[in-house]
């Protein structure tokens, strides 16, 4: 066995994920390596150091007991924090420039999609209708994020750069040109108060889980020029509630929403959230993990591991992210 063997213990079901499109890369930039798929290469457990992993199977990285860490392929480690036998080694997750601009793709396209009215242009299209509305600017709107991490400042720089009023909301005081900062549950209900776009990209934690719930839109502005308050989430599913998101729609307490991520994943052929004419829906792809950029980062980390030095982008278990 060569030294820096590294186990693939990959689920998801979509074409993104397909174990053997990871090995392929993984091989590709680990030449000198061992780099065993789980459970299909039949190899010992024992020689792995490191694992990468997405979605991996409760209790499973119990089973490797030299791992030296552990890298999961995605931004959100929800998923792995939730096995109560994970292996007391430190957590890796991706923060790339890759993922982080497509996710900023996601954001500014969906963004740009309710405030260009978009879902009203596509409909007089398909009814053959020449009826354009009135246009407000991008300066009238007031975008809001929650969650001002990697993914959320890189979104709010690209928003503020077409125009928007841009603020951000996270858990720690933040101070960033041009983006009004909020923070805590104390400066929460400011924040909402101004927000007529809601773009959310937090971590699915104990403390975040069912967030955005009805007590939450009912906060949010009711005075934008779009005529009430839109919803993007790109987080995690577990941050909704998708029976209050229904019923804020059919009330008027929202006026439409963008979901990638859903409760249930893939999202069930009878939720309602498919066929409702404000919800758009995207299949949890927002911001891929690509293979060639995602490996090429493992394996840089792997490197600089091993020539002594600290790991970068390690979860802090205690916090959840
Ligand atoms: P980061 O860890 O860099 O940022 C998380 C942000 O959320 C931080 O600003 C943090 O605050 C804030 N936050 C966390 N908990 C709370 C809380 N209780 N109250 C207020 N703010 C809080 O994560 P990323 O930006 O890299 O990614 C965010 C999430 O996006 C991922 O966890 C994942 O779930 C999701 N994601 C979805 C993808 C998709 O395709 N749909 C792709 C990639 C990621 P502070 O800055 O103070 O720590
Ligand atoms: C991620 C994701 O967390 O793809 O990276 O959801």
């Amino acid at each position: 066995m060569l030294k820096g063997a590294l186990a693939l213990l990959i689920s998801g079901g979509t074409d993104n994920w397909a174990p053997d499109r990871w090995k392929l890369r993984f091989n590709q930039k680990l030449k000198d390596r061992d780099v065993a798929l789980f459970p299909a290469d039949a190899t010992d457990p024992d020689a792995m150091d490191y694992a990468a992993v997405w979605q991996p199977e409760p209790g499973l990285l119990r089973t490797f007991p030299n791992l030296k860490a552990i890298f999961n392929l995605g931004a959100g480690v929800d998923a792995v924090l939730q096995d109560p036998l994970l292996p007391a080694v430190p957590l890796v997750r991706v923060a790339d420039d890759d993922l982080t601009s497509r996710m900023t793709e996601y954001v500014v396209m969906h963004t740009l999609m309710h405030h260009r009215q978009q879902a009203y242009l596509a409909d007089c299209q398909r009814t053959r209708v020449w009826a354009p509305r009135v246009q407000w600017p991008a300066r009238a709107v007031r975008v809001g994020i929650l969650g001002m991490g990697v993914l959320g400042r890189h979104a709010a720089f690209a928003l503020r750069e077409i125009g928007f009023q841009v603020a951000g909301w996270s858990k720690r005081a933040k101070s960033i040109d041009g983006i009004q900062c909020y923070a805590g549950s104390g400066q929460l209900s400011a924040f909402l108060a101004r927000t007529d776009i809601l773009v959310v990209l937090l971590p699915l934690t104990p403390e975040t889980r069912g967030f955005l719930a009805r007590n939450l839109f009912e906060q949010l502005a009711n005075d934008g020029p779009l005529g009430g308050p839109v919803v993007i989430n790109a987080g995690r599913g577990g941050l909704q509630n998708e029976r209050d998101i229904i019923a804020c729609l059919e009330d008027g307490t929202l006026k439409a929403v963008t979901l990638d991520v859903f409760e249930r994943e893939p999202l069930p052929s009878d939720s309602p959230l498919w066929a409702h004419p404000a919800v758009t829906i995207s299949p949890h792809n927002a911001a891929d993990t690509d293979p060639d950029s995602i490996a090429s980062y493992v394996a840089t980390q792997i490197l600089s591991f091993e020539a002594g030095r600290p790991l970068q982008n390690v979860v802090d278990r205690q916090r959840g992210y």
